[in-house]
């Protein structure tokens, strides 16, 4: 039931967009990457060419796997120029306005069988294909940060998701190399539903324990077997992204956890967004 993928589009090749696209090139499939201007397009794609270098220099990829991956990509402004994607993967700004914008664009220039899929972490992939006459093509493929790196991809389907969209996404997760799960569109769909309010508990922790970032980090890897501290999470995550995404979720769900700490919304607005900055809890 799963369509066959021989081209696909990537929409906003940020950090996770940037990381899908690589899985994509990596899988052998030929990717179209959208960007708003050439000048964060090209800067994107040499992102990507330098982490598969850094395969090639580490002998995980050969040097003409490597070239002919870089070679799959080519970017575009235009959205018209993904017309021949059997799968678009949306990984734009979290904003439900633009989102419900691109989809109806994108339904206007796709094929009428390919499949629409949004990497939303914490808007409702339902209401992002209400703004379109085809909701049925419309899935979530949630990956987590850093894309290329984390094994994890949620496929989410939501309202009027037809069984060939969800499984089509389901497999193009496997052939990516993932491992997908299935789960239905609810705030926060199944990790971040945990993963939020767990991370503002932490932040909380800081101050009501008054124990030091770097204490903090070292006792969730120490004592509960964390890969990285929630703090140098946060950090890698973005205090802003984790801010924004705390409040669509507190906003759906009314639980106080969900709610940004304050401290956390001090620093987003301080301009401390994590590493893409220079500085969160830590300086880079
Ligand atoms: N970004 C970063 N590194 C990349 C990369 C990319 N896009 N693509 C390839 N790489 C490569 C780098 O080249 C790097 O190697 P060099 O430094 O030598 O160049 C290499 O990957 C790092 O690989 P390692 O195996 O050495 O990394 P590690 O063992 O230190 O693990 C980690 C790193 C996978 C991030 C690990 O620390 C981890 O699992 N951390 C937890 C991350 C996590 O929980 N993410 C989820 C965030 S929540 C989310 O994403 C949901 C949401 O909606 C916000």
């Amino acid at each position: 039931m799963a369509k066959k993928i021989g081209k696909v589009g990537v929409v906003g090749l940020g950090a996770m967009g940037a990381g899908i696209a690589q899985l994509c090139v990596e899988a052998g499939v030929e990717t179209v990457g959208r960007e708003v201007s050439m000048e964060i397009a090209e800067p994107a794609r040499d992102r990507i060419a330098h982490f598969l270098q850094r395969k090639v220099d580490k002998g995980l990829l050969e040097q003409g796997a490597r070239d002919d991956a870089v070679g799959r990509l080519t970017l575009t402004t235009d959205v018209a120029d993904l017309a021949g994607c059997d799968l678009v993967i949306e990984a734009i700004v979290e904003e439900l306005g633009p989102k419900q914008e691109l989809f109806a664009a994108l339904e206007a220039v796709c094929a009428g069988d390919a499949v629409l899929a949004t990497n939303t972490s914490a808007l409702s992939v339902t209401e992002i294909a209400s703004a379109t006459a085809t909701p049925e093509r419309v899935v979530g493929m949630h990956f987590f940060n850093p894309a290329p790196l984390m094994p994890l991809v949620e496929i989410i389907r939501a309202e009027l998701t037809s069984d060939s969209a969800f499984e089509t996404a389901f497999a193009f997760g496997e052939k990516l190399g993932k491992h997908p799960i299935r789960c239905h569109d609810t705030p926060g769909f199944v990790v971040n539903r945990v993963l939020i309010p767990v991370l503002n508990d932490c932040i909380r922790v800081l101050d009501e324990a008054r124990v030091s970032v770097e204490d903090l980090d070292a006792g969730l890897k120490h004592g509960a077997g964390w890969p990285m501290g929630p703090c140098e999470l946060v950090d890698l995550v973005g205090i802003d992204v984790h801010v924004h995404a705390s409040e669509a979720l507190y906003e759906k769900t009314r639980e106080p956890r969900m709610a940004a700490p304050p401290r956390l919304v001090a620093m987003r607005n301080a301009g401390l967004l994590g590493r893409k900055s220079g500085r969160g809890f830590y300086t880079y």
